[in-house]
């Protein structure tokens, strides 16, 4: 967790996080107007939360019940701090039980889905917000008597209130989640509470955020040197953009090439950084190693542990050769800063669980111990932001929309042992698939698209010929976050084109499969 406050003068709120899964959405949803917002766990003592000096809090939705035993409450000096307060949905409930007069009983009706929202009062929270607009709701309890002081504002047919105000202390609770993309009227009354409740102005801008992490990183490695290792995705791109233009050449960007990136792409990333952005990069060619490393491996598991200590490897040998360097940058983001604190209560034991675990860890990371002081100037940021930051920096668009590609690379997309040929082939084949998704404009639509070669071989013809080789499986899914996903219903066209394509070009494949498993129970790559 981020225990410094960032910028002290910058109008922010915090989100206090009692373990929904909507927790980091409010903050996304709360910069998407322009205001910085940070998640802590409902846990952080008031004298940090003071700290930030938040010109509003906002308690998040939660999976337990506010009577639970163990059920996670906020320290009761939040009520004193003066500050607009908006609870949502288990915010609320603990909001109505925290303060004098209220009372939280389970609810006579489960609510969950869409409700129609009927709107008793539109002075400030609700206003803007019409009546009947549809709200998202998830909850069992409900607040069944207001605390003193409070009005109801709104109503739907199986929460007599579903939102509530003390307009004199600047409390709100709502029972539904303003946040997700189903509450229509959601950004209208975040709108209201952040900007016109709160009164916080729009200063969360990806300019001045590059303005202000350009002076915090020149004062952070003074005239030291920093060491990135590059790997053509969008984060390490916006980092070393970033970095380039607050140190210049006391910046050495690394891209160790394990021999497993699609076609053209290694010369094209050089060549990009080097020759347009005149960003000098150190191209480690080290194909040879990396497939010595795997010869004749076909675990996958084994095969990433592999790359990984290969990648620790060489990144040790080419920095002490380079350097020496003070500084390792990571392109570290906002949302690995909140997993890495990420707790939730189990109702029946109060012991601390992890909200989420994550599922894969990126070959690129390097271990704790290695000598440097670390550089995370994006670790603020979420995804989309970091988008935002690259585009103005001058990043170009092939860069900033880039699908996710897995830090193994083609060699988790070669199923069982890896060789040159092998290697060749999917490029060649991958290649294709890129080229007639960009051409069909259908590229922004999907979360990745790829070839995956599989390690048997099928009998095909061509021409008078029988013919025994490959089979590749086209794999193009839809996805908002990759933890699930969806397969692409894709054009007939496009599909007959990759296919004709692919078993024409490419020496070596003779059949293509498509794969039409969502996620669960399928994952996204076949390794
Ligand atoms: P799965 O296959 O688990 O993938 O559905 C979810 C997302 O993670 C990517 N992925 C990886 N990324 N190292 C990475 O950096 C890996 O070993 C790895 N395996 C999968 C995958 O491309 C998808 O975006």
């Amino acid at each position: 967790m981020v225990t410094t406050p960032f910028h002290a003068n910058r109008p922010m709120l915090v989100i206090l996080d009692f373990g929904s899964q909507y927790s980091e959405l409010i903050a996304r949803r709360v910069r998407e107007l322009q205001v910085y917002s940070e998640v802590l766990s409902y846990r952080t003592p008031i004298a940090e939360i003071r700290e930030r000096n938040p010109q509003g809090i906002i308690l998040s939705g939660g999976p337990n019940s506010v009577y639970d035993r163990h059920a996670p409450h906020s320290d009761p000096a939040l009520w004193d701090l003066g500050i607009p307060v908006l609870g949502v949905c288990y915010g609320m409930q603990l909001m109505a039980q925290q303060l004098a007069g209220g009372l939280v009983e389970p609810a006579l009706k489960r609510e969950y889905g869409r409700a129609s929202l009927r709107v008793d009062n539109s002075t400030d929270l609700l206003k803007d917000v019409a009546d009947g607009t549809t709200m998202w709701m998830s909850h069992g309890d409900a607040v069944t008597r207001l605390p003193k002081g409070f009005v109801k504002l709104a109503h739907t047919e199986n929460s007599p209130c579903a939102a509530m105000a003390d307009h004199e202390r600047h409390f709100y609770g709502v029972q539904f989640h303003p946040e997700v993309v189903h509450s229509v009227g959601g950004m209208a009354l975040l709108i209201n509470f952040v900007r016109n409740i709160c009164r916080c102005e729009p200063t969360w801008t990806p300019e001045s955020f590059i303005e202000e992490s350009i002076a915090d990183v020149r004062a952070q490695v003074g005239t030291k040197r920093v060491l990135l290792a590059l790997s053509g995705g969008v984060d390490s791109s916006t980092l070393a953009f970033l970095l380039h233009r607050a140190i210049g050449d006391q910046l050495t960007c690394m891209f160790i090439d394990q021999g497993f990136m699609r076609k053209e792409e290694p010369e094209r990333l050089v060549k990009l950084f080097r020759d347009q952005f005149h960003i000098p990069v150190v191209h480690v060619q080290a194909t040879e190693r990396f497939l010595e490393r795997i010869k004749d491996v076909s675990d996958p598991e084994e095969k990433r542990k592999r790359i990984g200590h290969e990648f620790i490897q060489v990144f040790e040998e080419e920095s002490s050769r380079l350097g020496p360097f003070d500084y390792l940058a990571q392109g570290t983001l906002y949302p690995d800063v909140i997993e890495s604190s990420g707790e939730n209560i189990d109702p029946a034991t109060g012991e601390r669980v992890a909200v989420r675990i994550k599922s894969h860890h990126n070959v690129g990371g390097l271990p704790k111990n290695l000598r440097f002081k670390l550089v995370e100037p994006l670790r603020r940021l979420f995804k989309d932001e970091v988008r935002k930051v690259g585009r103005v920096l001058g990043l170009p668009e092939e860069i900033v929309n880039r699908h996710p590609f897995p830090g193994p690379g083609l060699a988790i997309r070669i199923l069982g042992a890896v060789d040159y040929e092998k290697l060749t082939i999917l490029r060649d084949a991958d290649m294709i698939v890129r080229q007639e998704i960009n051409a069909s404009g259908l590229y922004h639509s999907l979360w990745q698209a790829f070839a995956v070669l599989l390690p048997v071989k099928t009998v095909g013809v061509m021409g008078d010929q029988r013919t025994y080789a490959y089979p590749v499986i086209l794999r193009l899914v839809t996805s908002e976050d990759g933890m699930t996903a969806d397969w692409a219903r894709m054009p007939y066209e496009l599909l007959e084109r990759i296919a004709t394509r692919i078993v024409n070009e490419v020496t070596g494949i003779n059949r293509v499969a498509l794969d039409i498993t969502s996620k669960p129970p399928g994952t996204i790559e076949w390794e």
